[in-house]
């Protein structure tokens, strides 16, 4: 949690959050909602999948029972009726979720027409890596449709994920737990991440760009795998 709320802080400073309303698109577990509701926004967070809507009532319950100021919905942002009846946010969180929802230029679509004029939204998307996109899109395709492939594909590439991850992390002391995940579900996260999709830093940005919005903070994986990271404000009306 703790994580969860210094990344947030990292992104949009530690003043950003206060009293401000903030919609958590694709809010998976619920933590990022927590974090910004501790950081005193008013959160509505949504998620396409039933199982993560039901982490985050948990996580609300446990944390934030009978609050008024945390609303968790279920719904998609390639929905347009659903999204346009959630209204406009000053902060709006779509962090590593359009990539996966299927048609991601759309989904950024709705995720700017959420964001109030002189409000900000954060996105994260896959880094285009050309060629290694194509190979991952593959090894992701076969994991998904074929059900034989999975355990193969994990016993293939768990040395990787796990293996050398936890030296790694365990000798910088990182941890081994990214965004609130084991290194085990983050692989069969990234295994099985699919629909995948990927965009190159400046398409990003001349989408953002397209509706106006200003990039104030980019920062890039260069060209390795990861994601891409934006903090776009929109032109006040
Ligand atoms: C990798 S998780 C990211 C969760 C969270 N944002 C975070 O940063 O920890 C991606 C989430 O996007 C959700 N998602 C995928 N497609 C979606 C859609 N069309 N609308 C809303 N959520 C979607 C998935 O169900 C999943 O919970």
């Amino acid at each position: 949690m703790a994580r969860a709320e210094a990344s947030l802080i990292e992104t949009i400073g530690k003043e950003g959050l206060a009293g401000k309303n903030f919609l958590d698109i694709g809010s998976g577990s619920g933590l990022f909602s927590l974090a910004a509701r501790r950081l005193g926004a008013k959160v509505t967070s949504f998620d396409y999948d039933r199982d993560s809507v039901q982490c985050a009532q948990d996580l609300k319950e446990r944390f934030y029972p009978h609050d008024d100021h945390w609303t968790i919905l279920q719904g998609s942002v390639l929905d347009p009726e659903f999204m346009e009846q959630l209204g406009r946010f000053d902060v709006v969180y779509a962090w590593g979720v359009l990539h996966h929802s299927g048609d991601q230029w759309k989904g950024l679509a709705r995720a700017m027409a959420a964001t109030r004029p002189g409000g900000t939204l954060l996105v994260a998307l896959y880094n285009d890596q050309g060629w290694l996109s194509r190979y991952w899109t593959t090894v992701k395709w076969l994991y998904m449709h074929v059900p034989i492939a999975q355990p193969l594909l994990i016993a293939f590439y768990a040395p990787y994920f796990i293996g050398l991850r936890w030296v790694v992390r365990f000798f910088k002391r990182q941890g081994v737990h990214e965004r609130g995940m084991s290194l085990w579900y983050d692989m069969i996260d990234w295994l099985g991440g699919w629909p995948f999709e990927v965009a190159a830093p400046q398409d990003v940005l001349a989408r953002g760009a397209e509706q106006g919005f200003q990039a104030v903070h980019v920062k890039t994986v260069g060209r390795r795998q990861g994601c891409n990271e934006f903090v776009l404000v929109r032109k006040p009306a």
